[in-house]
């Protein structure tokens, strides 16, 4: 069972792999940038900015070196800037802690501000070629369903089943290939079980098939131009635009919120490393 679908897997890769500008190279530093970018952005948006943000930062001491206003200012377009300032931050964590050479191990990797075992892992995997598994929604999902079926599990034993399952010697084919099969046929919602190359492996498959899903009521969820995170998106894009914006100004854009709100926001931001204030204005850092 475990040769069978390791075969299935790395062979379906083979032939369908997507042809994603990640996959073509092991520098470290464009794995991380690009798995940093993955984490909450679709591929098809990461692929431009993937290359427009190594354009403006080709090293990992480019990335070190720029002004945190001029990286976030890049990332846009990809919401969650947060994220822009935890890679600048590991990038200097790599230049001013290890010399301006990434670690390949676990332990120093996860040690890098913003990164988690997922994105240690990935760098390991993709960058350095070393045999382990890794373990990101869709290779959860995955694991999950070939081997327990539906009741989900938690990481610690997925992890356990992945090395345990894992090809030794094709890590890296097949941390990639889950990411695929995860995409196109493993979805969380309606799975394409019928064309998926582990429906003959899979042990949640036969409930998948069978299961009739009830007819949901829609849940009340906050239209997204409503959320604290739409704001504080759009405070940025001012930021990224015109430098410096006042304050008022803002609470004048925003005036269908309440002004405690704003402030509150530009407080968050502000917390968060992500403006500075400069009297009554705000610039970015
Ligand atoms: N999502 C996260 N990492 C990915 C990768 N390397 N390829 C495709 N999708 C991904």
């Amino acid at each position: 069972m475990k040769e069978e679908v390791q075969s299935a897997v790395l062979q379906w890769y083979k032939k369908h792999k997507r042809d994603l500008p990640w996959r073509h190279t092991h520098d470290p530093y464009h794995i991380l940038v690009s798995e940093v970018m993955l984490q909450q952005t679709q591929v098809a948006r990461v692929i431009e900015k993937y290359h427009e943000f190594l354009r403006a930062f080709p090293t990992v001491q480019d990335l070190a070196d720029a002004s945190t206003a001029s990286v976030i200012t890049v990332w846009k377009g990809l919401g969650y800037n947060r994220r822009a300032l935890f890679l600048q931050k590991a990038a200097q964590a790599v230049i001013e802690q290890h010399g301006g050479i990434f670690p390949s191990d676990l332990e120093s990797l996860k040690a890098l501000p913003g990164i988690g075992d997922y994105t240690a892992r990935a760098v390991m995997s993709f960058a350095f070629k070393k045999q382990v598994p890794m373990m990101d929604t869709n290779h959860r999902r995955i694991y999950n369903r070939v081997y327990f079926g539906v009741d989900s599990q938690k990481d610690d034993v997925l992890l356990k089943k992945a090395e345990e399952m894992f090809p030794k010697r094709s890590a890296y084919n097949w941390n990639q290939a889950l990411m695929d099969i995860g995409s196109q046929f493993c979805t969380s919602r309606n799975p394409k079980c019928e064309s998926c190359p582990l429906k003959r492996y899979c042990r949640a498959t036969p409930a998948i098939l069978t299961y009739i899903p009830p007819i949901k009521k829609k849940k009340k969820t906050i239209p997204f131009k409503q959320t604290d995170r739409y704001f504080r998106g759009r405070i940025i894009d001012m930021l990224r635009e015109q430098k410096k914006v006042s304050k008022q100004s803002i609470i004048t854009r925003f005036s269908q919120i309440p002004k405690a709100r704003v402030v509150k926001i530009l407080l968050i931001l502000e917390k968060d490393g992500l403006i500075k204030t400069a009297k009554r204005s705000i610039v970015l850092p």
